[in-house]
């Protein structure tokens, strides 16, 4: 049965963190990465817990990319420190540490191997406009020993309230703007042509894609540009909501086992792989007449609504793959997988491997065109020099 998620609460505006001023919050760990700390931006929180709190701990030991070692490094502080309260601050890589606590903290709950405690109250302050990490039931943790990258979805993963403050943003480089920019387009662009994908999903995610076509280059070039800013950070929740409800697709599938493999930022492994997987399930080289798959109807219709040249459904798809293209240049992002400095060589060595592990990564489900290791292969080897 299809089912739409409305969870959790979100505050949304620029200083939307004085909300805080207004919760009994108890005692609160803070779960951020040791940037947050350093540039006070965690400050920004701990003056409100000075007044609110009953006390409250740092855990900064988040890196991006979070391990299964770490999650464990941060349960032992929740045991030791019994917070009422949770709060995540930092990009998708805290808020998934956090989330990955919650979880293992919850089982140990639930296998009984502790007792009279409950589940903390779980805040989420996302610092990037990417992976919606405040309102989805993902997380994405690295296995310590072979650098997989481990999706999980469980409920008890969501946050319980989202505060979305563009004002977290605004110290974002360039470079990771660039990156969970374009994490955001393809989380859209999964929701919105996944099997699962409902009306409720692609409202969702048809505003979060205008919104990226119309303010991520502007963030880029101007990161002072509080709209801008404040626009990608709306569409990055609008998106999460989409795909969490909607499931992803065979991008983050490869995207995870690429970037784990080579330690290439999430979202830019996601940007590069985008326009491959694209021609994949739109079947684009597979036909020489129109396309008739719905897939490749969905991607023309987003080529439609972005006014790019549509007067087929063929010229769509080709016209959503360039203007992704060259939004990716204009971000300096490269459009090959050899672009991102990876060797040939190292490249096909673990080829085989990263296609096993798309294939088995659970974003595989959602994809609209059926796909198999082979196909995983040659998607990834088309990206390799295109
Ligand atoms: N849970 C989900 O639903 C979901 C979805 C997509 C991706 N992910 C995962 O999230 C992780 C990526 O998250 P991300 O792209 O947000 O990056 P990130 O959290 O790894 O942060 C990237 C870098 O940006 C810095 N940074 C973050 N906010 C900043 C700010 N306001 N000012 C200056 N620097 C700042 C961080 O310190 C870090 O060095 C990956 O592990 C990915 O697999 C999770
Ligand atoms: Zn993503």
């Amino acid at each position: 049965m299809k089912t739409f998620i409305l969870s959790p609460k979100i505050v949304h505006e620029k200083g939307a963190i004085q909300y805080l001023k207004y919760m009994d919050l108890g005692k609160v760990l803070i779960v951020t990465d040791e940037f947050m700390v350093k540039f006070n931006i965690v400050k920004k929180i701990t003056k409100v817990l000075d007044i609110k709190s009953t006390g409250y701990e740092i855990f900064s030991k988040v890196q991006p990319n979070p391990t299964v070692d770490l999650v464990v490094k941060g349960l032992q502080i929740i045991l030791n420190f019994n917070p009422d309260t949770i709060i995540a601050v930092g990009g998708g890589s805290s808020i998934d540490t956090a989330k990955g606590m919650m979880l293992f903290f919850d089982n140990l709950i639930k296998k009984k191997d502790i007792k009279d405690v409950q589940n903390p109250y779980f805040i989420a302050v996302p610092t990037t406009s990417g992976t919606g990490s405040e309102v989805t039931s993902y997380s994405v943790i690295t296995n310590s020993e072979n650098g997989m990258k481990m999706a999980f979805n469980e409920d008890i993963m969501f946050p319980d309230l989202a505060v979305l403050d563009s004002d977290f943003t605004s110290t974002v480089p360039p470079k990771v703007t660039a990156d969970t920019g374009i994490d955001v387009l393809t989380h859209a662009l999964e929701a919105f042509t996944s099997n699962m994908s409902c009306d409720y999903t692609d409202i969702l995610a048809e505003g979060a894609i205008k919104s990226v076509f119309n303010y991520l280059l502007i963030a880029y070039t101007n990161e002072e540009d509080a709209l801008a800013r404040e626009k990608m950070h709306n569409a990055s929740c609008m998106a999460g909501i989409a795909f969490t409800n909607a499931a992803l697709g065979i991008n983050h599938s490869m995207a995870h086992a690429l970037g784990g493999k080579f330690k290439i930022s999430h979202g830019r492994a996601n940007a590069v792989l985008l326009p491959y997987v694209i021609e994949y399930n739109s079947e684009i080289d597979e036909y020489y007449e129109e396309l008739e798959n719905s897939c490749a109807k969905k991607y023309a219709y987003i080529s439609k609504i972005l006014g790019l040249p549509c007067s087929s459904i063929r010229e769509g798809v080709m016209s959503l793959v360039k203007a992704i293209k060259v939004l990716n240049k204009k971000l300096d992002i490269p459009i090959t997988i050899q672009g991102l400095g990876i060797n040939e060589k190292e490249f096909n060595k673990v080829l085989d491997e990263m296609s096993k592990l798309a294939i088995n990564d659970i974003c595989t489900e959602g994809n609209p065109k059926k796909a198999d290791k082979n196909s995983i292969k040659k998607i990834f080897i088309k990206a390799y020099s295109n």
